[in-house]
C-alpha cells in the first residue's frame, strides 16, 4: 500500500487546471512531514484564511459549505480547529475531492463531508442548505469549467451571476465571497480592468445586492513592513457607500498598496455578506 504523504501528492498534482493551487493545511504538514510549496506574493491562502477567522468564526452545531473546495485548505484547515462545526467540501475534481477525504479520514475528522460533483447553477437548489458558504474564485469560470450553456459570451455574464447568486442565498445565510476579475482567468477577456479597483468593488457589491445579499465587509490585503500580507477591511466609510451604491468614498480610497503585489489575485476583494 503506498504512504500516504505519496498518495496525497499524487492526488495534488494531477496537473488539472486548479492543481498546484492551495497550501497543505498546518497540521496535515506537522504530521505528514508533506508540504507543498506556492508563492504566495501571487496567490495565497493563510492570509484569506486568517481574516476569515476574524470576521467570521465557525459557531458550534453551525453546517458550513466551501464550494470549490480544490485540496480543502479552508474546509480541512476550519474543520480541525472547529470540531463541533460540519463542513461540507462541494469539490468538481475527483482527485482533489479524494485528497479531501483521505485527509480527513486519516485524522478521523467526522465534521467533514465532500460531495464531489461540477455543480451548475440548475443544481444549486439542490444542495444541502447551510449556514455559511465559502465561495472563493469560483464565479467567474463560469462559461468556461461548468455552465457553459448558461453563459455563452462575456455579456451574458453580468445577467448570470446575479441570478447564480439569488440562488446561492437559497443554500447558505452567510456568504464569504471572492472572484476573479477576468472572464474564465483569461486576461484578454476582463469583466472589469485590472486596476479599475473602485469599479470592480463597485460592480460585484451591485452583482450581490442585486442578488438579495447584503454585503457587510469588503476587505484588501496589504504587506506590512515584515512582509507579512494580511487582508484589512475597508473603511465603514466605503462600506457604507458600497451599500448604498455611490461610488464616492470608493474613488476616494488609496489603492496604492494594492500595487505592491504582482498579478491580479490580490487585487480581488473579499466580501462577507448576510441575507434577511
Ligand atoms: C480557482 S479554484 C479556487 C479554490 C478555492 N475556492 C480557493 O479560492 O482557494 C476553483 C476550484 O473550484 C472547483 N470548481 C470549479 N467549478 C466547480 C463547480 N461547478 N462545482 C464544484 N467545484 C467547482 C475547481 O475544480 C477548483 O478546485
Amino acid at each position: 500500500m503506498k504512504p500516504l504523504k505519496t498518495e496525497l501528492q499524487q492526488l495534488y498534482g494531477d496537473a488539472s487546471k486548479h492543481s498546484a493551487y492551495q497550501n497543505i493545511p498546518d497540521f496535515v504538514s506537522a504530521e505528514l512531514g508533506y508540504t507543498e510549496t506556492i508563492d504566495e506574493s501571487w496567490r495565497g491562502d493563510r492570509p484569506r484564511l486568517t481574516y476569515l477567522y476574524e470576521a467570521r468564526k465557525p459557531a458550534a452545531g453551525e453546517i458550513w459549505m466551501d464550494f470549490g473546495a480544490n485540496t480543502g485548505f479552508f474546509t480541512l484547515s476550519l474543520a480541525k480547529t472547529h470540531p463541533q462545526t460540519r463542513f461540507i467540501a462541494v469539490e468538481a475534481n475527483p482527485n482533489h475531492a479524494a485528497f479531501i477525504r483521505r485527509v480527513a479520514d486519516y485524522f478521523q475528522m467526522g465534521n467533514v463531508g465532500v460531495i464531489q460533483s461540477a455543480v451548475g447553477i440548475e443544481d444549486l437548489p439542490s444542495l444541502p442548505k447551510v449556514d455559511f458558504m465559502l465561495h472563493l474564485n469560483v464565479l467567474h469560470h463560469a462559461g468556461h469549467d461548468f455552465d457553459k450553456h448558461a453563459v455563452a459570451c462575456i455579456e451574458d455574464f453580468g445577467e448570470y451571476a446575479q441570478r447564480y447568486l439569488k440562488l446561492l442565498r437559497g443554500v447558505a445565510r452567510g456568504l464569504f465571497f471572492q472572484m476573479g476579475s477576468n472572464w474564465g482567468g483569461d486576461k484578454s477577456r476582463p469583466l472589469v480592468g485590472l486596476y479599475e479597483d473602485a469599479e470592480k468593488l463597485r460592480l460585484f457589491a451591485t452583482w450581490l445586492r442585486h442578488a438579495g445579499w447584503r454585503p457587510v465587509k469588503a476587505a484588501y490585503p496589504h504587506r506590512g513592513g515584515d512582509g507579512r500580507i494580511a487582508y484589512h477591511d475597508l473603511a465603514t466609510l466605503a462600506c457604507a457607500q458600497l451599500a448604498e451604491n455611490s461610488g464616492m468614498a470608493l474613488e476616494m480610497h488609496s489603492w496604492e498598496s494594492l500595487d505592491q503585489f504582482p498579478g491580479e489575485f490580490y487585487r480581488r476583494p473579499l466580501f462577507i455578506c448576510e441575507h434577511a
